[in-house]
């Protein structure tokens, strides 16, 4: 798909992935709608990128909100090509220590906020494949976490396995509708995230740039060519 004027939805646009995500996709001559919570992060990323961001101050854990801000998008934009399910958190610790309003945030931003964005979308992109032969791309970012368990992030995990078979079952669902599901499996990258976890940052992360040039290489492939998943590593993660 070619990117210029392509209309593009990124969740956890204020900060992170997200952020490098709008700005690299808006380079690439795309129309960037970014949610996310804090309007202020939002309007200052508007602010560097120009006319081609819009955010939308939008919880994804609210039904309501997610529906208004597809809404938004539609009459302003006309169209929906890509959603990037970005937003996500962990909060990281032992099982028995984890408290029911942990569970239930990474839960609600991790799966739910997944569910909801992408239930928004697929009548469009469903739309847009009978009027034109192809739907759209829907790419979501889980983590090594979805691959593979360990101490001390077992809610974090259950999300992020969640999130696998989430993009895994949608993927062969709406393939025949024209729509591309990739979904990333990425390991430690320098961002805010660390800040919310409870653990220290590896000592040679991954940048949001090397993210975000594959997302721009993987929509940007021939129609009939899906990339349904991919695993990314920093080389050296110890330095
Ligand atoms: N950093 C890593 O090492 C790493 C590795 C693998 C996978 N990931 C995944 O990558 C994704 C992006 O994380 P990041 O590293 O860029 O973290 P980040 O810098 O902390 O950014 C997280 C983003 O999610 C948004 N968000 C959180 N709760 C939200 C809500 N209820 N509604 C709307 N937006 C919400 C935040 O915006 P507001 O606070 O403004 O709402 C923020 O923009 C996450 O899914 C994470 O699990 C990260």
């Amino acid at each position: 798909m070619h990117l210029r004027d392509k209309v593009v939805i990124i969740t956890g646009a204020s900060a992170g992935l997200g952020a490098q995500f709008s700005k690299d996709l808006a380079a690439e001559g795309a129309r960037v709608f970014g949610l996310a919570r804090r309007t202020e992060r939002l309007n200052e990323l508007a602010a560097d990128i120009g006319p081609a961001f819009t955010g939308i101050t939008c919880d994804i854990t609210q039904e309501e909100r997610v529906q208004d801000a597809i809404q938004q998008v539609l009459e302003t934009a006309g169209r929906i090509d890509v959603l990037v399910n970005n937003a996500g958190l962990g909060k990281f610790g032992p099982a028995d220590g984890v408290s029911l309003e942990e569970w239930n945030l990474q839960m609600d931003v991790n799966l739910k906020g997944v569910f909801l964005s992408t239930r928004a979308v697929l009548p469009v992109m469903k739309q847009q494949n009978a009027d034109t032969g192809f739907g759209g791309h829907i790419v979501n970012i889980a983590s090594v976490a979805g691959l593979m368990g360990n101490p001390n992030i077992s809610t974090y995990n259950a999300t992020k396995f969640g999130l696998r078979g989430y993009s895994e079952a949608l993927f062969k669902e709406v393939r025949q509708d024209g729509i591309k599901v990739s979904c990333f499996y990425p390991g430690s990258i320098r961002t805010e995230f660390f800040d919310e976890a409870g653990i220290a940052i590896s000592a040679n992360p991954m940048t949001p740039e090397d993210i975000s040039s594959t997302l721009v290489h993987v929509l940007k492939t021939p129609d009939n060519y899906l990339i349904s998943e991919i695993v990314m590593r920093p080389l050296r993660p110890g330095g």
